[in-house]
């Protein structure tokens, strides 16, 4: 069904400056590296305005992937170590090579943000990298930037143009916002380590008003052995197929993706990348999301084995290590591949 569709740490802790208070479509390029043509661009539009559909060229349905993978670095407190370590080098080592001002500005495009007074959450926001893009189309007093890592969200509290910002610690799947709040919800590259990435999809909806617009950045898929092996031991590569099915499923309508990718990439995305599409949907109705979820799937509160953690971590982040790699190698075959030829 949804394939076939294929075109188209617990404490809440408000920070804000230092205070401390309790239908889908495909822009791009095939899987395979083959240019899609631009079919339908995705204008800076209201939000009913409709749009046209390509059709898919997925590599794989949602069901043939196994659901016993590994994926280390997937829960909420793996999460929470690894970016106690990645937050030093965040914003100079991982984004020049996966999340590109240009992309950030693709990825975006979708969002609708045509107005400086909306109400944003930037979820995950981190490092406040994407938060620096919201900036620039909408009011900074009005955008909020949730994480459950202070250590990333202490580096957002830096940045000159974040300084009006609400910066809050939290859990995606758990917003502590209240029902139709926002007129934009925006998570990018957070979803990989959420360990029910449904929930937090439900939770974007509830947050968000009547009419109001998620847009959701985050990793696909790969498709080449190699690099599918890391991304299974590392973390959550949805495939996009996947990701329609959780925005539907949680109650939104006029469901669309766009691909995006580094440059050097030339389209390519067979080794998967990490911020290789932006999926959008449109909440209908107010109030909560139509979908009904059991418990949660991971018990922070839960003790765990010290030694079975730290073995999952350095596993899970010495796969990452690949996708440090992969964007290097691929900066270097399009210097070398000339222009016009695959890579
Ligand atoms: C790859 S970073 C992306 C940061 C930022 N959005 C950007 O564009 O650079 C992923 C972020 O998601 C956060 N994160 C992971 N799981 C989370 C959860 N359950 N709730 C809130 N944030 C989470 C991490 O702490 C990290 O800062």
């Amino acid at each position: 069904m949804a394939i076939s569709m294929l075109c188209g740490a617990e404490n809440l802790t408000l920070i804000r400056r230092g205070i401390t208070p309790k239908g889908f479509c495909f822009l791009g390029s095939d899987f395979h590296g083959k240019q899609i043509p631009k079919v339908s661009p995705v204008p800076r539009t209201k939000l009913s305005k409709t749009r046209t559909f390509i059709a898919p060229n997925c590599s794989l349905s949602a069901s043939s992937r196994p659901s016993s993978q590994p994926r280390f670095i997937q829960h909420k407190k793996e999460a929470f170590w690894f970016y106690r370590f990645l937050s030093i080098v965040y914003d100079h080592v991982i984004n020049p090579g996966h999340w590109t001002e240009d992309m950030r500005e693709e990825a975006l495009e979708p969002a609708d943000l045509n107005d400086r007074n909306l109400f944003v959450v930037d979820v995950g926001g981190g490092t406040g990298f994407t938060t620096l893009g919201i900036v620039k189309h909408v009011d900074a007093k009005n955008v909020t930037i949730l994480d459950q890592s202070p250590h990333q969200l202490a580096k957002a509290k830096q940045k000159e143009p974040l300084k009006e910002c609400m910066i809050l610690e939290g859990d995606a799947e758990d917003l502590p916002f209240p029902t139709d709040y926002a007129d934009r919800y925006v998570s990018a590259g957070s979803i990989e380590y959420w360990p029910d990435p449904q929930r937090g999809i439900k939770e974007a909806y509830r947050v968000l008003k009547l009419g109001g617009k998620a847009c959701l950045i985050g990793p696909v898929y790969p498709t080449f052995w190699l690099s599918r092996f890391f991304a299974d031991v590392w973390m959550l590569f949805p495939k996009e197929e996947e990701y329609i099915e959780w925005f539907q499923k949680a109650g939104f309508k006029d469901v669309q993706l766009k691909r995006i990718g580094p440059k050097w990439y030339r389209g390519v995305r067979r080794h998967g990348l990490i911020m290789g599409c932006s999926v959008t949907g449109v909440k209908p109705a107010s109030g909560d999301s139509p979908l009904q979820l059991g418990p949660k799937e991971e018990d922070v509160s839960k003790p765990v084995n010290p030694s079975v953690f730290l073995v999952r971590f350095l596993l899970g982040a010495m796969a990452g290590m690949y996708f440090v790699l992969v964007p290097i190698y691929m900066w270097l075959k399009d210097k070398v591949v000339p222009q016009g030829r695959p890579i």
